[in-house]
């Protein structure tokens, strides 16, 4: 009797030693995808100036940025939960994160997911901007390069263990879009303006609605897990979120 007790609890404690070495395995790498440094160069593109483009700008941005960065884009914070961490969406105005900011590092930034310190960003979602057209990323730079300071800081993200751990078993879904972007692939190219199916594809590209309504909009979910459910868009419906720049 005592043996068997002996070897159950030897078992048992392997069991445990092992899952504690599998979480800080996982924790570890995912700390190593975070840290991990893209050395990306995007092709210079000429930041147009004139009032028509800043304005277009102005409009993609409250579309395409305000959700998280906030109406005046001087950040918000996005995430905050004792158990996970904290992630902020920075301040863009040259009051914060913006000031040092050259055409190539917001390119960088909103194309490719990577900061200007060339670390991956985080949640930025990237993977739907890589699709925005050298004309439409212009104009979103030249409205940002107008923007007025406001003074205010937002601290870098901060992930618990438990949130590396999860994050390293896919539990967030795609959250470093730097990874998955082919930087080296040439810039894409926007339908012309117009109420067509090819332009609207486009739109929904750019603005991630697949994110939350599933790859072929038929329904699906945020990976976030506290995201409710994106209803299926093939059928006649208003939108909360972010249709009414596509309708
Ligand atoms: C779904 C939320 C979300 C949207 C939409 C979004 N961002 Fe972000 N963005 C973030 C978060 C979160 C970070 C911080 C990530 C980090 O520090 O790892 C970030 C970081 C950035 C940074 C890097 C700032 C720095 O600290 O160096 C820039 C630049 C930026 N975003 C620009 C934009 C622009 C421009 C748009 C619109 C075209 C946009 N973002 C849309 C969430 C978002
Ligand atoms: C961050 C997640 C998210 C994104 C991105 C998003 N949606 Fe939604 N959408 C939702 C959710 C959640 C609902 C359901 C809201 C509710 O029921 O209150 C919804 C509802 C809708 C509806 C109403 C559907 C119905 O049956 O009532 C339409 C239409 C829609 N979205 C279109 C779009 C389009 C087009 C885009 C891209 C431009 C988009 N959404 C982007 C999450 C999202």
């Amino acid at each position: 009797m005592k043996k068997i007790l002996k070897w159950t609890g030897a078992i048992l404690g392997l069991l445990l030693l092992l899952t504690i070495g599998t979480a800080f395995f996982l924790r570890n790498t995912a700390q190593n995808r975070l840290a991990k440094k893209y050395e990306v160069l995007p092709k210079s593109i000429s930041i147009p100036t004139d009032s028509a483009s800043i304005e277009a700008g102005q409009e993609w941005a409250a579309v395409l940025c305000s959700g998280c960065h906030g109406e005046n884009l001087a950040g918000t914070e996005f995430f905050n939960s004792p158990d996970l961490g904290t992630i902020n969406a920075p301040n863009l105005t040259p009051g914060g994160a913006g000031k040092p900011y050259t055409d190539l590092d917001w390119d960088r930034a909103i194309r490719h997911g990577v900061a200007r310190d060339n670390r991956p960003l985080l949640i930025m979602p990237s993977k739907d901007f890589q699709y925005m057209s050298d004309e439409h990323i212009g104009q979103i730079i030249s409205y940002l390069k107008t923007l007025p300071a406001v003074e205010q800081s937002w601290g870098p993200p901060k992930t618990t263990f438990l949130c590396d751990v999860l994050f390293q078993v896919g539990a967030f879904g795609d959250a470093l879009n730097a990874e998955t972007i082919d930087h080296a692939k040439p810039a894409h190219y926007a339908p012309t303006r117009e109420a067509n199916v090819q332009y609207g594809d486009y739109l929904v590209k750019i603005s991630g609605c697949r994110t939350c309504h599933g790859a072929q909009l038929n329904g699906g979910k945020d990976p976030n897990p506290e995201a409710p459910m994106g209803p299926n868009l093939l059928q006649e419906a208003a939108c909360p979120v972010g249709a009414k720049m596509v309708l």
